[in-house]
């Protein structure tokens, strides 16, 4: 008897690991893309993730796909994708297979370098996905990652890039196509007007773009160590400076609630460190914590704040209001009675709009009239900034340019612009014609004869199929 003690505690020791290391998987999107553009093998991230080659997702217009690489002399990036690229010379496209329909996280990345032929520090182009523009007239000369979300409804989803100008080119060195968790975006939000809170809707119907995301009161977080291999970066660069806030560091276990976020919707390494106010230092009803974001006008929003109270002693403590843009948010924010346990995380959405004399975002946490001075009066543990689609559609720019890009390898950019010409010869050579009947009736007025019309129409149809293209898009 004695002697078999031991193995059975063994045994439900390992169920118990095992069990706690299935609880802790990782999450496993059903589209999980990873591709190295213009690359002729593999390549494995620090995060151990394995991009494969390209050539089987590109669709072109016509014979366009460059695979370049970058000279063995230059400096090296961090990452192993800095070495190729893909630059296209004519509008193309990659065509992903979609497993499961829904929200997508697409992220691209720039490195531009130098090779024989191009520079890619030099390209200029658009760039859309899904129907919607991501980027207009986009070039960079420093390594640059664009994540955005964007849902699919349909089993392809098509990234397509455009040369901005019939002289430039665009380019690429990764894509990364993969499926989000259901419930990382939710439907709504707490729209921030200047007078009132209201209740935004559709929220996963935007197309989304990451421009900020801080692990606040912590360090940088990299996609190594994060579920859905995003970035965090600390927040001492976009903070006021205050003389009330300090760090808090959190090494006990973050639990994951129902109600509350998940492990996919931020880490570990956010939630168990935070920014916190120190009741005993706030002096005067003007004390709080800022953040400052710039970013450009006519566009919403979407700030999701992230919460878990690794500070407080006991339920019921913590009390504190919340701004956007100086506008209350939250009146009163209790994050005991949302989550009702201390370290299990929560996270909260508004969405505001930032209008045209204004180019910053700021989000402040304010002692509320529950606070004491005896316990902290705030806490923020994470912060993301998501800009949101306009009306057009675009999440760079006004005109809703590359729509005609949306089916490349049927309508080229030359196609279309022949029809555009074809079109425009069309109208006037109707003009002429109804100028020179004005004038022969005119002539003939007494003759009673009659000129048939010209019966070839089907020429001048302009780009059929295509939605609204606004004239910016001809090349020059
Ligand atoms: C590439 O272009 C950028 C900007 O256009 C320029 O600053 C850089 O010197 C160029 N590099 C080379 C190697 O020509
Ligand atoms: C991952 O996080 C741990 C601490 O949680 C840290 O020690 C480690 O350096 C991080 N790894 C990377 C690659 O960022
Ligand atoms: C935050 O504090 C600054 C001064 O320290 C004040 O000007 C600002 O109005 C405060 N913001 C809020 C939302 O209370
Ligand atoms: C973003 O695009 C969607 C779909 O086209 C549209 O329904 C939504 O209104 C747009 N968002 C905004 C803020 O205009």
């Amino acid at each position: 008897m004695g002697n078999l003690r031991i193995p059975l505690f063994l045994f439900f020791f390992h169920i118990f690991s095992l069990l706690f290391a299935l609880s802790s998987a990782r999450f496993s999107p059903p589209d999980n893309h990873l591709i190295a553009c213009g690359s002729a093998s593999s390549s494995t991230l620090d995060d151990r993730r394995v991009f494969v080659p390209d050539s089987a997702a590109i669709v072109c217009s016509s014979g366009s796909k460059i695979s370049v690489s970058a000279p063995p002399d230059a400096s090296p990036a961090s990452s192993p994708l800095f070495r190729t690229a893909r630059v296209f010379t004519r509008p193309s496209s990659y065509e992903f297979q979609i497993k499961q329909k829904g929200t997508h996280i697409i992220r691209l990345h720039f490195y531009p370098f130098s090779s024989r032929d191009f520079n890619l520090s030099s390209a200029l182009f658009h760039v859309s996905a899904s129907g919607f523009v991501l980027l207009t007239d986009f070039g960079t000369s420093f390594p640059q990652l664009k994540e955005y979300l964007v849902r699919v409804d349909a089993e392809k989803l098509l990234i397509s890039f455009a040369p901005a100008r019939r002289s430039s080119f665009a380019f690429v060195n990764a894509i990364e196509v993969i499926s989000a968790p259901e419930d990382l975006i939710g439907d709504t939000a707490r729209l921030v007007n200047p007078d009132r809170i209201e209740k935004f809707d559709g929220l996963s119907r935007q197309a989304m773009e990451t421009l900020y995301r801080l692990n606040i009161g912590g360090p940088k977080v990299t996609p190594f160590n994060d579920t859905l291999w995003r970035t965090w970066v600390p927040d001492a660069g976009f903070k006021n400076s205050d003389s009330v806030s300090k760090t808090v560091a959190f090494s006990g276990r973050i639990v994951y609630r129902e109600g509350g976020a998940s492990r996919e919707v931020a880490p570990d390494n956010v939630y168990n460190t935070a920014r916190v106010m120190d009741g005993a230092k706030v002096s005067d009803s003007n004390s709080n914590m800022t953040w400052f974001f710039a970013v450009s006008s006519g566009y919403k929003y979407l700030i999701r704040m992230h919460f878990c109270d690794i500070a407080s002693r006991a339920l019921n403590e913590l009390y504190f209001n919340v701004y956007v843009n100086g506008y209350l948010a939250y009146e009163d924010f209790d994050l005991s009675s949302a989550i009702y346990f201390l370290a299990s995380p929560y996270y909260v959405d508004f969405v505001a709009g930032v209008d045209s004399s204004e180019q910053l975002l700021s989000v402040s946490i304010v002692p509320s009239k529950h606070s004491s001075h005896l316990r902290i009066n705030g806490l923020l543990n994470g912060l993301e900034i998501m800009k949101m689609n306009n009306t057009l559609g675009s999440l760079d720019g006004g005109s809703p340019i590359i729509l005609v890009l949306e089916s490349p390898a049927r309508r080229g950019f030359g196609e279309f612009l022949r029809s555009v010409v074809c079109g425009l010869a069309f109208m006037s050579l109707l003009v002429i014609g109804f100028m020179l009947l004005l004038r022969w009736r005119a002539e003939t007025k007494n003759t009673g004869t009659w000129l048939p019309l010209p019966t070839d129409v089907s020429g001048g149809k302009l780009a059929d199929g295509n939605p609204v293209v606004s004239g910016k898009l001809v090349y020059s």
